[in-house]
């Protein structure tokens, strides 16, 4: 009798044009060690030392200084830029690897001091980020343009330093994620209102990057039910059912979505009668799923079909060969919290492997 040997993370999937050596995926992490915005040597080092992901989603990377919103995050927007992602990507190439950069703005969640000549962030709408952020100023229709433009520009620079893809990032309260939301869009003209309008700004965000990229070779975040940065909408799962079916005649490379929130604790979230993972029976393409899965959990989703590819984020802070380990069943390296964001070397790229790789 054959026994058909159900599917799980080691199983190879075609993604776009890529055939991925397994279904863990390299969650977008970001980890402020880049220096004046472009990525240095330990970065490098660090990617390199996760090239065995089926592929790497990259840190939020800006698209235009206008885009940041923290210190020490890189971006794609100048030559110095493509020129330190590029070793990047070579080195993950290198090794095998798989690498898609995640194209970042983060509109009004921007840090005083990151815009430059003190400009204030833009956001949809003029409504300021909780926290320690700066009162944004609402986009005009020709800022939106512009955005687009950067977008496409980013996406151009993306192909310049040798990546396999882009990401588009419409999740976690960003610029795209606040436009979606009707929390942040209080916006009258076609970009506001109803969510038709509100998802137009994504759409031709998507537009611009898949001109450069083809559609194959495109994915999207989204976290419909993700409070973090503030966020929340009177009706997701409208919202985002109507998102989701306008991406599946562009056949992207994949949809990731970001499930629940990452706030745990979050009782509008808890109470909140729309499961995001219900999306996955919306859309028609390849689906990554991501928040708090382990091995276990993530094989079931893959053998049950709720899944076909699973991102890990704080596993692979820590462990930087993550498949080596599930496949060995070996223990796991715990995240040192402090050093998630910002600092040195410590907590980035000493994280025990169980081969060390000599880089
Ligand atoms: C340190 C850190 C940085 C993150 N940076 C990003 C980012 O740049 N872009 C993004 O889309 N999500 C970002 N996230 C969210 C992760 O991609 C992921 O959704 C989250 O960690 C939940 O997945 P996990 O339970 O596997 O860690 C970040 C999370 C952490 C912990």
């Amino acid at each position: 009798m054959n026994m058909i040997k159900e599917k799980d993370l080691f199983s190879p999937i075609q993604l776009g044009q890529y055939t991925l050596k397994n279904r863990i995926i390299m969650a977008p992490l970001t980890r402020c060690r880049a220096v004046n915005n472009i990525p240095i040597e330990m970065n490098r080092i660090y990617y390199q030392q996760r090239a065995s992901a089926g592929l790497i989603i990259t840190e939020g990377t800006q698209i235009s200084q206008q885009g940041a919103g923290y210190p020490n995050t890189p971006g794609i927007y100048n030559h110095k830029q493509i020129k330190a992602w590029q070793k990047i990507t070579e080195a993950v190439h290198a090794r095998d690897g798989r690498i898609f950069l995640q194209l970042w703005h983060v509109g009004r969640v921007s840090y005083p001091g990151i815009q430059p000549n003190e400009e204030p962030p833009v956001a949809p709408s003029a409504i300021k980020a909780e926290g320690d952020y700066v009162q944004p100023r609402a986009l005009e229709i020709y800022d939106i343009d512009e955005i687009v433009l950067d977008y496409k520009d980013a996406a151009d620079n993306a192909l310049a330093a040798g990546f396999d893809g882009v990401e588009v990032h419409a999740a976690n309260g960003y610029l795209i994620d606040q436009f979606l939301r009707d929390a942040t869009n209080k916006r009258d003209d076609k970009y506001g209102g109803d969510y038709k309008n509100r998802s137009r700004f994504l759409f031709k965000v998507l537009e611009a990057v898949i001109a450069v990229w083809g559609s194959d070779r495109v994915g999207l975040r989204l976290s419909p039910t993700n409070s973090f940065n503030g966020m929340s909408d009177s009706n997701p799962e409208a919202l985002f059912k109507y998102v989701v079916a306008g991406l599946n005649p562009l056949n992207l490379a994949y949809l990731h979505i970001l499930e629940g929130s990452i706030h745990v604790a979050d009782e509008s979230i808890a109470s909140s009668s729309f499961d995001a993972r219900s999306l996955r029976d919306v859309y028609t393409g390849t689906y990554i799923a991501n928040n708090g899965y382990n091995k276990e959990s993530a094989n079931q989703a893959i053998a049950t079909g709720s899944a076909d590819l699973v991102s890990f984020g704080d596993l692979f802070i820590s462990n930087p060969d993550l498949p080596e380990r599930f496949l060995q069943n070996a223990a796991l390296n715990q995240t040192d919290l402090d050093t998630r964001y910002g600092g040195d070397e410590k907590g980035y790229i000493d994280y025990p492997m169980l081969e060390p790789l000599a880089i």
